[in-house]
């Protein structure tokens, strides 16, 4: 169990017990890293979190619960973190799902939208008082180049009409859901997001000079065949994903630069959190095809009026309160 009194500087990784995420915790161990792992699975999460304290002989490595699909769970998470005062330094918003059918949380809203944005666009607005008291720290946020129509991923492009389409649907179309649609979508937001969290930060006078920073990056993955991602697959697609995407991942990578195995990836999302030389890089984008050095993302992503409106949306969805946030407050 990590040491609330003695312990400086944790870092939180959301979804760390599988593919990425977990690749990202080994690295952060390896690298002598105090870490939190928060996922659904506790259990799965504790066994994680074991096996890598064992094998890193590091600092032992805590698991909690959290479902970013309930904002009740997210709020019930943050009071933990509240109770326990742990210094929450680093905070790495890698989980994410992709659906095969339309799921709706208990609060009403897609389950894509609401996994991969809207819990996380949640979580880090209740930490950030936290992020800024142990500066200088770190949010990365997780995007996939799947958002960026230019690139040839085999997805759909993203197709973002309002954000309550979005909430409602993952943003596919009323009469027939498309979770390849949610999921890009979503990972537009996840950019969006990252952008406009800089934004609003340097509006209210937070996380920069003369304060220690607070940088906020988001990081593109590449194709990482053979992770948790088709867990919700049909059953034929899901069995070619795991039994194939291995072993193809791992001769792929040496010859494409979008294409890595979860270990590849995860050290590179690893480093993007730690790497002292990035301690005042903020608003910038990592991706695969660039060999995670800072590069552009999408067009579209670049958007501020839409990252502003997803924003909005996204605190009134949430019902995120000016005693839960500082960025609430109206800029004076
Ligand atoms: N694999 C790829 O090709 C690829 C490409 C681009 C981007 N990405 C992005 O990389 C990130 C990691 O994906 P991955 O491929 O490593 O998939 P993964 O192996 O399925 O890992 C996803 C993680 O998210 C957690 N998670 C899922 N739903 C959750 C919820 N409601 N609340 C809290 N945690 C939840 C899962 O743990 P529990 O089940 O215990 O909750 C798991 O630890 C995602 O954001 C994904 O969009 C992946």
């Amino acid at each position: 169990m990590v040491e609330e009194s003695a312990v400086r500087g944790v870092t939180l990784v959301t979804g760390g017990n599988s593919g990425i995420g977990y690749e990202c915790v080994r690295a952060l161990a390896m690298d002598g890293a105090r870490i939190l792992v928060a996922s659904r699975d506790r259990e799965a999460s504790e066994e994680a979190a074991d096996r890598i304290s064992e094998e890193s002989g590091c600092e032992p490595i805590e698991a909690l619960a959290l479902d970013l699909g309930s904002l009740a769970s997210v709020r019930q998470f943050a009071k933990e973190i509240e109770a326990r005062d742990l210094p929450i330094q680093t905070l790495i918003c890698n989980a994410g799902l992709q659906m095969n059918g339309l799921r709706m949380t208990p609060d009403g809203f897609e389950t894509t939208f609401a996994v991969n944005h809207l819990g996380h666009f949640l979580l880090v607005n209740l930490l950030m008082r936290r992020l800024i008291a142990n500066a200088p720290s770190r949010v990365v946020v997780v995007a996939s180049g799947v958002h960026d129509p230019e690139l040839f991923t085999g997805m759909p492009k993203p197709d973002v009409k309002s954000v309550e389409a979005l909430a409602a649907t993952g943003g596919s179309g009323p009469e027939k859901f498309n979770g390849r649609v949610a999921y890009v979508n979503s990972k537009l937001c996840n950019v969006w997001f990252t952008y406009e969290l800089i934004r609003r930060l340097r509006a209210h006078g937070l996380g920069q000079a003369p304060q220690a920073p607070l940088s906020v990056n988001a990081f593109e993955p590449g194709l990482v065949p053979g992770s948790g991602l088709a867990r919700d697959y049909p059953p034929v697609a899901r069995w070619i994903w795991d039994r194939l995407g291995p072993p193809i991942g791992r001769i792929a990578s040496r010859l494409v630069a979008g294409i890595n195995t979860a270990q590849h990836s995860g050290a590179a999302l690893a480093r993007v959190a730690r790497d002292p030389a990035l301690e005042n890089t903020s608003g910038k984008y990592f991706p695969s095809h660039t060999k995670f050095r800072e590069g552009r993302s999408s067009k579209l992503s670049y958007d501020e009026a839409r990252a502003a409106e997803l924003w909005d949306e996204s605190v009134r969805l949430t019902e995120l309160t000016a005693d839960e946030s500082p960025l609430i407050h109206p800029v004076r």
